[in-house]
């Protein structure tokens, strides 16, 4: 095995590992990674990005960027130039999106105004997930959409237009509000998108350093987001800051090894961002942020966790959206906690990269924690000390489930094993390096 990355056959276990200990940085923001390509490929101009993230995911926007026209070059680690041509032309082949629902999502937004034949492509886990929360806004504004029952592989149709209109929120995906504001932008009219959730706003801040206006405005009571069509973006420079969804794992591990204290450098701080760090510390974690700064228009710092106790707690449902992805690593550290973690109001994961309710449920379950799913929840009664893992996890291919499970076996008494480990390269292809620097004991199986 590489000293980066698993190879996709092989299964990965994690063993209890003594205290793991320095520093260490995170990969790129995966969403702001995917935004600065595509505002990149729709921009006039060059645009230079620092720090992307250089997970499949990402890879497979930087192809579909290319297809669409623009010229994509990679210079070093992690430093690329896109050479928008200040639109999408018509691509030659399929775009294939990979895994990615972000990838996917925002660039049939991205398309849909132009008068070009887009069919999109992924693999079986993007084709088994929702796309009718991007086409039936993205119609509802004069897009045309080809596809069988609202999934994966779809053709977006040349003969569509964006013209302007209203549309509500009706799931808390930053997503489909991107995908929305970006047709916006290239359609004629003006798009409003009421927002009743906040959600991630990197789109938008985006926009506005490459040059667009985008308000936001009270509009009936309600945050409206308004976006006119028509608007030339210029290329930018955009340095990623590090993404807290995968800095979760290293500092989550670091809380739940004794004697652990990692710091992990250059983490994303958008509040619209950090609710398991809120989380976190309600739960008793000792968590410090150095350095907070402001770096390419998005709050960053340095975020040191130690080794302490843990106490469960009720997560606001209505903190779900600042921390949709991190449930599953949560999930892990609830069953070390002492009494109850109770978090609702989460059944978007079920349309994740697999229904992470389901299996970060049967995962803890087999590694003898105690856990309850319902139908938007999962409930999990810690054990305030040990959890004895010794299973075999089923991870259906979703990275993030496979680094929960990975990190909930280094400390516990067995080891913890997972299936599938090649696709936690979607969005952390360095995790196994990452942890291993710090300590962790996670070997091929
Ligand atoms: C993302 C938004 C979230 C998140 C995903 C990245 C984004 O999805 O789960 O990993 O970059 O906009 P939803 O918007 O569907 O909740």
């Amino acid at each position: 095995m590489s000293d980066q990355h698993p190879s996709a056959d092989e299964s990965l276990t994690a063993r209890r590992s003594g205290p793991l200990r320095g520093e260490a940085r995170a990969p790129g923001d995966k969403s702001i990674s995917h935004r600065a390509l595509i505002l990149g490929g729709l921009a006039h101009g060059t645009t230079r990005i620092e720090g992307l993230l250089e997970g499949a995911d990402v890879l497979a926007t930087a192809r579909a960027v290319e297809a669409f026209g623009a010229r994509v070059a990679r210079l070093g680690d992690g430093r690329w130039r896109v050479e928008g041509v200040g639109g999408f032309r018509q691509p030659s082949a399929v775009i294939d999106c990979g895994n990615s629902g972000t990838g996917v999502r925002l660039l049939m937004g991205a398309a849909a105004p132009f008068p070009i034949d887009a069919a999109f492509d992924g693999d079986a886990s993007l084709r088994s997930r929702p796309m009718g929360r991007v086409i039936d806004p993205l119609s509802q504004l004069g897009a045309r959409f080809e596809s069988r029952d609202g999934r994966l592989p779809l053709i977006s149709l040349a003969d569509g237009r964006i013209s302007g209109g209203v549309v509500v929120q009706t799931a808390p995906s930053a997503q489909v509000k991107s995908a929305v504001l970006l047709a916006g932008l290239n359609g004629s009219g003006v798009v409003r998108f009421v927002e009743d959730i906040p959600t991630r706003d990197h789109t938008e801040r985006m926009l506005r350093a490459f040059g667009a206006i985008i308000d936001e405005v009270e509009e009936d009571g309600r945050r409206t987001l308004r976006i006119a069509g028509g608007q030339r973006l210029a290329g930018a420079a955009v340095v990623v800051p590090g993404d807290p969804s995968s800095a979760a794992f290293p500092l989550v591990a670091a809380l739940l090894v004794p004697g652990s204290r990692v710091t992990v450098g250059n983490v994303l701080l958008n509040p619209l961002r950090t609710g398991l760090f809120e989380t976190l510390r309600e739960m008793g974690a000792r968590l410090s942020v150095a350095h907070a700064r402001e770096e390419g228009g998005e709050p960053v710092g340095d975020v040191t966790a130690e080794y302490g106790p843990l106490t469960g707690v009720t997560v606001p449902p209505d903190r779900a959206a600042s921390m949709i992805d991190e449930y599953p690593i949560l999930a892990a550290a609830a069953a070390f906690a002492s009494g109850e973690t109770v978090m609702r109001g989460i059944g978007e994961l079920r349309v994740k990269e697999s229904d992470r309710i389901a299996l970060m449920a049967r995962g803890l379950a087999a590694c003898g924690a105690d856990v309850a799913e319902e139908a938007d929840g999962l409930v999990v009664r810690g054990s305030g000390g040990a959890v004895r893992g010794g299973a075999r996890v089923e991870t259906r291919g979703d990275h993030r489930i496979a680094m929960s499970h990975l990190v909930l076996g280094l400390a516990a008494e067995q080891p913890v094993t997972v299936d599938e480990p090649g696709m936690i390269a979607t969005s952390f292809p360095t995790f196994v390096a990452l942890m291993r620097s710090l300590g962790a004991a996670i070997e091929p199986a």
